[in-house]
Parts: structure tokens; sequence; C-alpha cells
């Protein structure tokens, strides 16, 4: 397995949530210049994921060649690093992708080379059709193997993640066959219902997570015009406490102040990508009130008050309940400023206060 290549959760952004297979070389080029122009490279979003709908035809030699829309694979992975950030890749060990593109069966040692000589630097390797011919345990960690196998040999460090759905409990062998992450949920979908099943109930095991190996609630659509500024502001606090990847999936081209400014914001980042590597936890339910908490680094602890109702809501916080002492300092991470602390929080409809606390 490829050693230290993600010490804190993969950021960066892929195609898939917003684009589908509406992708080509001058649309991806533009999106890695929009990381760079917008600053979000700056704040750590680095991995730029081609996902499914860019695969061609194989050559002769059984090599898989991209399609018309990626006339050179190469040229365009030279372009995304001369702006200091990565090119990421899809396939499936399928005969199909999942968009019925041609995927890696027969072929895994093979492709994995032309990745690496592409200069690929993160490969999302989605079962799909494989599910016809790997739908075990043993079978799916086995192609699972075979391909990590096939990119430590390929000559190039490549962050590997795997999407298997969390169908075959991913977590507890997706280090052993050199994943750095791995989906433990179907797909999100860009409102408010189907990222809050995903965000507060379907994560994966914490004990999973930590440096090298994180759990993969699949990738964000903060952006994407389905869900409230709240909304939003709930998805992307969850992901942090979660120590989720933070794969953007909206149109980094063409963003509103307000998206940028909850992407960007950096003291939430900072809970994400937490040297500790911790998966945050809820602490106390109470109908559609949660508070979650995620311990850090430096002994501060991040605090998630989230108001799962469609009104807004107090939430009360009582440090002691919860496990931790009042605290000597105290930030308002989507304010920006240092408050006191306070027994009770107005919550918006679907939104969050998310606190740090330093004991
Ligand atoms: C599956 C994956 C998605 C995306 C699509 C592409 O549904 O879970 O994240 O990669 O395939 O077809």
């Amino acid at each position: 397995p490829q050693q230290n290549l993600a010490a804190t959760p993969p950021m960066g952004w892929s195609s898939w949530n917003k684009f589908a297979t509406d992708i080509d070389d001058r649309s991806i080029r533009e999106i890695a210049d929009a990381l760079v122009s917008s600053g979000l490279r700056d704040a750590g979003y680095i991995y730029v994921n081609i996902d499914d709908g860019w695969q061609g035809t194989r050559a002769k030699d059984g090599s898989l060649q991209p399609n018309a829309k990626f006339p050179d694979m190469k040229a365009l992975a030279d372009y995304v690093h001369a702006k200091g950030l990565k090119l990421g890749i899809y396939t499936s060990p399928g005969p199909k992708s999942c968009a019925g593109f041609e995927g890696s069966y027969g072929h895994i040692q093979q492709d994995a080379k032309s990745f690496a000589q592409w200069g690929i630097d993160y490969l999302k390797y989605d079962l799909c059709s494989g599910e016809a011919f790997y739908n075990t345990a043993d079978t799916v960690y086995g192609t699972y193997q075979e391909m990590g196998e096939a990119l430590a040999a390929a000559g190039r460090p490549i962050v590997y993640s795997l999407c298997e759905y969390g169908r075959f409990d991913v977590g507890s062998w997706g280090r052993a066959v050199g994943g750095h992450l791995w989906r433990t949920t179907g797909d999100i979908e860009d409102s408010y219902a189907a990222m809050a099943k995903i965000g507060f109930d379907k994560n994966g095991i914490p004990n999973h997570t930590g440096p090298n190996g994180w759990n993969d609630p699949d990738m964000l659509e903060v952006g994407n015009g389905g869900m409230s500024a709240d909304e939003y502001k709930t998805h992307f606090s969850l992901w942090a406490l979660m120590a989720a990847p933070l794969i953007l999936g909206n149109d980094v081209r063409k963003m509103s102040p307000q998206t940028l400014e909850i992407l960007s914001n950096r003291e939430v980042i900072a809970i994400d990508q937490d040297k500790a590597g911790t998966q945050g936890l809820p602490v106390k339910k109470s109908g559609s009130r949660e508070i979650w908490t995620k311990k850090l680094a430096d002994g501060s602890v991040a605090v998630g008050l989230f108001n799962r109702s469609a009104t807004p809501q107090e939430i009360a916080l009582n440090w002691q309940e919860i496990g931790l002492p009042v605290p000597a300092k105290l930030r308002d991470l989507w304010a920006h400023q240092d408050v006191t602390a306070s027994a009770q929080y107005d919550v918006p409809a679907h939104g969050v206060i998310l606190l740090r606390a330093w004991p």
C-alpha cells in the first residue's frame, strides 16, 4: 500500500455531482483555473477528479483510450500539475462503468499502468457492473486488492478511493487493500433529506477512520442549488465533524459569494483536516435537536448544535452533560468570532451552530 498520501482527509473537486458525463478536456481545465483563482486550491482543495464519462475504447494492445472529449490525458495532467493541483480519474472493476463506459475488467494492471503514465494522482474505483462478478465479501475484497496492488506496482503515488457503497463492510478492510478512503453509502443527492440521511444517520464506523484511511460519506453538494445556505452549512459542518473527504461537487467557475464563503471557511476546514483524524459523534439527541462533538489534536473540541426541524429552535448546551469542562475560550466558526458560553442557542431551520471550545 502507498504510504501517507492521505494523512488528512483528501480535498478536491469531482465532476460527477454537477456535470455527470457532460465533461471534456476544456471544462476540466477551466475548473482547474477556477480552483486557483477562487482561492480554493490554497484553502486545500487540490485534487481535480474526472469521474465517469472520460473513457473511450481499447486499442489493439488492449490499452484503454480516453474518448474524443479527452484528446490527450497526459497533456491534461501536465496542465493541472502546472497549476499546483493533482488529477484524479475513475474506473470500475467490471466490464462497464456505472454510466456504461468501458471498465477495467481483465485489464486491471494495464489500466493502472496507463493511469500512472498519464500522471494520474487519484483513482476512484467504482464497483458497478463488477457486481455481476464480485458479489461476496471475499470477491469484492479480492478485486479491490488487485487494483491496490496494481497501483502500488505502477510506479506513481496514487490515492486510492474505494467505491462499493459500504455494502461489504469496506471500512474493516479498506486499509488492507491499500485504500485511502472508502464510500460508506449509496449516492448523495442535492436535497436536505438525502444529505441529512447520510450525514446524521449513515456514517461509517468511527474507529475505521484515521490518518490515511477515511470513511467517505460521498461528495459535497454545496452550491448546486437544491439546499438553502443554512442547509449547506449543516452539510459542510457534518462532513467536517466526520473527518470526511471534502470533494467539491459544484461548478466552481460560477459560484455565488455565499457558496465560496462556505467552501473556503478555513476554521471549519481545520476541523475536518485536524491531524488527530478522529470522527465526530452525536453526544446528545432529543427530537430534532442533535449535539455532536469531535476531539481535536490540540485538546480543543468542535461542538455542532444541529436543528433538524424545518422551523428555528433553541438548543440548550450543558457542558457537563456532554462531558466537557466549561470552556476557557469559545469560538463560533460560522460567525468567525469569539463568544461567551451560553446555555441556549438559537439555531435556524435545518441549520447549525458550530463551535470550537478550548478547555
Ligand atoms: C456511481 C457512484 C457515483 C458516480 C457514478 C458515475 O453511482 O457512486 O459517485 O461515480 O457511479 O457513474
